[in-house]
């Protein structure tokens, strides 16, 4: 409990106003631990804006949210009416209505590039794993809020899309398609699955969004940040017992991020004022047209941000899990014959082979792509143990690691470039070269993260002013 402080007598009104506050509640004290004497590494760059401008975008999707709701009707006969009428007679309604679209696929950028700094510097190395997993389960919550949320306006992407996804649950052997049936409340999308999504991307995933988002940045502030060489900067410390290298967060970096900021509302801006459906892919074309359940849309793609893992999906045909399960026999024999490990673990590898293969074999293909696209985002929970590298900067890590980053991200940009298209033999042939790539990047990571030649990682953070 902290002790009652007296403020002077002669102190000025704001001061005793603050002395007030602070002997109730801790402000100055938050302040101070948060921002003022907050020291982040004085070497942050052009990849550290995206933290600071993810919380820009979540605060513009709840407000601009808020005033969504004030004129949305969450009932499939009056849905799409009701967003007709925002963007037609709501006074700046199609302001609003096109910030949260275009701020929804923001979003998406943002946090991809936020992820991908991670990897870039091991963000999600010790000290950081549960930065890591708040930030992992942040992305579930933005798939699922952004799914949610594009049902609402009721047309035929909207339909036809969660037709789709939802389907997929029902895949699952046993509770499949009872689970399909709690989660649509109907035996096809109709008004009690609008009601139920209505429900929980207005209010029941954002509360988990922001709960997550605040132990996120509590997690960060409790262990301090990386920075692009991956040093501590607690390991060297001045004679005040403030880190050499740090530089407090406010007013170095409030101010940066106001940078960040600009270009970013400029692009925003441009993007709404100029191009708000971007082609199609922040706002699909066919979701203009009031949703038809007797009419299937030829082609049903979900929004770009999707795309990726749905490519993923697709990949798994029959003929693909001849692959996959030669990549479990692989697996197998190389713990039964290689690994270092007891006689027991290496039985139990080559019956839990032989028990998948039999299940890969005996359960539909649809399902294991079920399987295979909710697995590449959970991976990314693992990250911080499947990365075994000397050093934690790509910095100071071999060139071929770079390489294979790059073709990594250049592999994820062709499954997203993928699924967007109309499925076609090439296509398929590629996606699932693509999706082995992607789970092979992942999970032989303890092994090839360790080889090369690492460079000397220096005692303090390479830094020149500007
Ligand atoms: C709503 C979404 C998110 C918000 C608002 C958010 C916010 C932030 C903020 C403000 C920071 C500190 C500034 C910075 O380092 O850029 C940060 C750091 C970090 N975030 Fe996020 N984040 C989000 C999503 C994610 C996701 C999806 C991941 C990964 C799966 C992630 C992983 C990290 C990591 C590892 C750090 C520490 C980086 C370092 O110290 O180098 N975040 N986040």
């Amino acid at each position: 409990m902290a002790t009652f402080k007296e403020v002077p007598a002669n102190a000025g009104p704001a001061q005793k106003l603050l002395g007030w506050i602070d002997n109730r509640f801790p402000a100055t004290k938050l302040y101070n631990e948060h921002l003022a004497e907050y020291y982040a590494p004085k070497n942050f760059n052009f990849w550290y804006f995206f933290g600071s401008l993810a919380l820009l975008v979540l605060v513009l999707q709840i407000v601009t949210g808020i005033f969504l709701v004030m004129h949305y009707k969450p009932d499939a006969a009056l849905a799409f009416g009701s967003v007709e009428y925002i963007m037609r007679d709501v006074p700046w309604g199609w302001l609003i209505r096109y910030m949260h679209s275009t701020g929804a696929s923001a979003f998406f950028i943002v946090v991809y590039l936020h992820m991908f700094r991670g990897l870039l510097y091991g963000s999600y190395r010790k000290p950081r794993e549960l930065i890591w997993i708040f930030g992992c389960a942040i992305f579930l919550c933005l798939m699922a809020e952004a799914f949610m949320g594009y049902l609402l306006p009721w047309g035929q992407m909207s339909y036809w899309g969660a037709q789709v996804i939802v389907n997929l649950f029902a895949a699952i052997p046993v509770v499949g398609p009872d689970l399909a049936l709690l989660i649509r409340g109907d035996y096809v999308v109709g008004d009690a699955t609008l009601n139920r999504f209505f429900s929980f991307h207005v209010i029941a995933v954002p509360l988990v969004l922001l709960g997550l988002v605040a132990s996120h940045v509590i997690a960060l502030h409790e262990v301090g940040s990386n920075n692009p060489d991956g040093i501590e900067i607690k390991n060297k410390l001045g004679p005040n017992g403030r880190p050499l290298d740090g530089i407090p967060f406010h007013p170095y970096y409030t101010v940066h991020d106001i940078l960040g900021v600009s270009v970013f509302l400029f692009l925003f801006s441009a993007v709404i004022f100029f191009a708000p459906e971007f082609g199609g892919y922040f706002l699909e074309y066919n979701n203009f047209i009031p949703a038809d359940p007797l009419k299937t849309p030829l082609h049903i793609a979900p929004v770009w941000y999707f795309t990726p893992f749905y490519s993923m999906l697709r990949a798994i045909t029959s003929e693909m899990m001849y692959a996959l399960i030669a990549c479990v026999a692989a697996a197998g024999a190389w713990v039964v014959l290689k690994a270092r490990v007891g006689g027991l673990f290496k039985l139990a590898a080559a019956v839990a082979a032989v028990v998948l293969a039999t299940l890969m074999l005996s359960i539909d293909a649809k399902f294991w792509g079920v399987v295979v696209m909710g697995g590449a985002v959970i991976i990314l929970f693992f990250l911080p143990w499947l990365d075994h590298s000397l050093v934690r900067s790509m910095r100071y890590r071999p060139q071929w690691h770079k390489v294979l980053y790059a073709i990594f991200v250049i592999d994820f940009a062709i499954l997203g470039y993928l699924g967007v298209q109309p499925p076609s033999a090439v296509g398929e042939r590629v996606s699932q070269i693509g999706t082995l790539f992607y789970f092979g990047f992942f999970l032989l990571m303890p092994w090839w993260s360790r080889l090369g030649d690492f460079k000397p990682v220096p005692d303090r953070v390479t830094f020149s002013a500007h």
